[in-house]
């Protein structure tokens, strides 16, 4: 096996993971079991967009952030994907690549959250709507 051919494995074997967990996960379950139909596809599509983030590989050519905007996402939807992805990482890939997926997943993670919840709720807390 090449370098290349290795870390493809650890990210196929990080994304299954991660989505055996959140696939289970009583906030995130729900979303996933509504939205997602054909399972094959989505979880080819999600491999290739972190072997893009690890590799290069340009497999992925897609816009993550207009997909996130119709779904009904709160903010702790957003730290509990965060949480479980993170676990995932660390689990199945090597500390370097680990370290590269998750710090892109935390750009986004603040990018989804700058760009969904603009307002605050009555309790200061990030919303999508305005008091
Ligand atoms: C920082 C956190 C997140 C990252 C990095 C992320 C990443 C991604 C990526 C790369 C895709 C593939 C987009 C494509 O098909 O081109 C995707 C799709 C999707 N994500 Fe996320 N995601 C995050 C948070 C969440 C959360 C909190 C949920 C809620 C359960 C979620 C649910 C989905 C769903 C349902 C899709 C499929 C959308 C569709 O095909 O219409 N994601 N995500």
């Amino acid at each position: 096996m090449t370098d290349a051919e290795d870390i493809e494995a650890a990210i196929h074997a990080c994304v299954r993971d991660f989505y055996d967990k959140a696939r289970a996960d009583p906030l995130l379950g729900p979303i996933f079991a509504a939205e997602i139909t054909d399972w094959d596809t989505h979880l080819r599509v999600i491999d290739d967009f972190w072997s893009n983030v690890v590799l290069k590989t340009t497999r992925y050519a897609g816009q993550p952030y207009v997909l996130h905007v119709p779904l009904p996402i709160a903010h702790e939807h957003i730290e509990r994907w965060l949480e479980l992805f993170e676990e995932s990482a660390r689990k199945a890939l090597a500390p370097a690549q680990a370290e590269t997926v998750l710090a892109r997943a935390r750009t986004m993670g603040d990018s989804f959250k700058a760009g969904l919840f603009p307002f605050k709720d009555k309790d200061g807390k990030p919303s999508r709507h305005p008091v």
